[in-house]
């Protein structure tokens, strides 16, 4: 019996909600770690598509549990209008099938309201956040002075939360020449809110210990990318939290032990939402023309996602740091119809050949791709959903990518439909 934890190998919007979707038909629970509704997953069944930010991607297969673990920043506001939205869709939300961990943070209008105000100043220094308040929010958890889900059942020491919330975030907005924040204001929006979200509060480890103990299959669903890792990303121009797979274990509170199997999703190019270093973008015709293919605009920006070839080198890097057992390759058919597919081999920095991502930013921005060039091919993978089907050179360019990136791919995705993927190693019998 194993536990599958699903992460992004690049910058994001890899097609991780369509793969969640797609494999929790083979799992009980689906946890979300880390990060919150910055994501947008966006998943395609019967022509019907369903976008979800906050929610697991499992939660429209209906006979499944949607856990939001202690890892997770939440909006609850957020939450409450997607649950409206999604149930509108005729897909059932309840607090049987949804259950939140009491320790996990809440994201407050202030938090959005501090994203905006920070990336407004930093001009052309911004970061090109999604702006609904992650970093703040998690700034404020390792500060020790966050409002968390279980304090919503604790009203008698909300107030005193609240004073030493603000006590920071008034001097933070006085230097920032922003009128104080009302503390009255606040602790009756948390008081109106709390009858809303405390039906689906749970203690998450335990839920998940016996789950595990009963022999159940739980699917950890990561948002964002490794090159978007606090740590090990693009640093700073990442997200605030770490979305590498072993952050499925302390986002949810369990041991690394119950991470049976590590599944990365890779585009078969590259995408990257927002500001930062991007070695292998097309600012080109080719560049248009896979962004228009792959229709790359973001869910919950709607801002136009950056292009460019499959870069080898960052995905191997994402391989090593997420441990990785197996690659789901997604939106193959982009790339249908091209004379002549590249894919980035190895960087060279100041003329000098490397073979990893720097750490640095200066440098991070300095490297140049050395690009393999493949022959592109003119049958159609999209909608396929058998190997057999696939054209000989886009075979060839899957068995190439398994070897720059010194990992098995294990499934592959041909369009965004549901059906139209292909299984070659299923994760939950590995
Ligand atoms: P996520 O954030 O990783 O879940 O990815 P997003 O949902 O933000 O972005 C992926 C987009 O590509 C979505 O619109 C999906 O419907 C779509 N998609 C997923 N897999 C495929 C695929 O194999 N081919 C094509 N053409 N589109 C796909
Ligand atoms: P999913 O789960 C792509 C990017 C933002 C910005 C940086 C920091 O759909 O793959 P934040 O609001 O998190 O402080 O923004 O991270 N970003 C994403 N890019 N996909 C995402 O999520 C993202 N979530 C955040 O564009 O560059
Ligand atoms: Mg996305």
């Amino acid at each position: 019996m194993a536990n599958v934890v699903v992460v992004g190998a690049q910058w994001g919007d890899e097609g991780k909600g369509k793969i969640v979707d797609w494999l929790s038909l083979r799992a009980d629970i689906v946890a979300r770690f880390q990060g919150g509704h910055n994501a947008g997953h966006t998943l395609v069944i019967d022509g019907k598509v369903y976008k979800l930010s906050a929610l697991p991607s499992g939660v429209v297969r209906g006979g499944k549990i949607s856990v939001v673990g202690n890892g997770v920043v939440l909006d609850p506001w957020a939450l409450l209008n997607e649950i409206d939205g999604i149930r509108k869709q005729g897909v059932d939300i309840t607090a049987d099938n949804l259950r939140i961990a009491e320790n996990t943070t809440l994201i407050l209008p202030l938090h959005s309201e501090l994203d905006g105000i920070r990336e407004a100043a930093a001009g052309k220094g911004k970061i090109g956040t999604t702006g609904r308040g992650i970093g703040p929010a998690y700034e404020d958890k390792i500060g020790r002075r966050a409002i968390r889900v279980s304090d919503l059942a604790n009203l008698g020491s909300l107030e005193a939360k609240i004073d030493r919330l603000l006590a920071h975030h008034n001097a933070l907005r006085k230097g920032l020449g922003v009128e104080a924040y009302d503390g009255e204001k606040l602790y009756n929006q948390l008081v109106e809110l709390a009858p809303k979200i405390l039906p689906y509060m749970d203690c998450v480890w335990d839920l998940l210990d016996k789950a595990k103990r009963s022999g159940k299959r739980i699917l950890f669903e990561g948002a964002q990318g490794t090159m978007l890792d606090i740590d090990h990303g693009t640093y700073p121009y990442v997200t605030s939290s770490n979305t590498v797979a072993s952050q499925a274990a302390t986002g949810t509170g369990m041991g690394p032990n119950s991470l049976d199997y590590v599944l990365a999703i890779a585009k078969a190019y590259t995408t990257r939402v927002g500001e930062g270093p991007f070695p292998t973008e097309l600012n080109d015709d080719i560049g248009q023309r896979i962004g228009e293919r792959g229709h790359e605009f973001g869910t919950v920006t709607g801002r136009q996602r950056r292009c460019g070839w499959f870069d080898a080198v960052m995905v191997r890097q994402a391989m090593k740091t997420s441990g990785v057992t197996g690659v789901a390759l997604t939106k193959l058919d982009v790339l249908d119809g091209l004379e002549e597919v590249k894919v980035c081999i190895g960087y060279e920095l100041d003329g000098k050949a490397i073979e990893r991502f720097p750490a640095s930013m200066g440098a991070q921005a300095r490297v140049k791709p050395v690009y393999k060039s493949f022959e592109g091919w003119s049958g159609k993978t999209e909608g396929a959903r058998s190997w057999d089907e696939l054209p000989a050179q886009a075979v060839k360019y899957v068995r190439q990518i398994e070897q720059l990136i010194e990992t098995p791919v294990s499934m592959l995705s041909t369009s965004p439909e549901r059906d139209d993927t292909i299984l070659m190693k299923d994760p939950f019998e590995d």
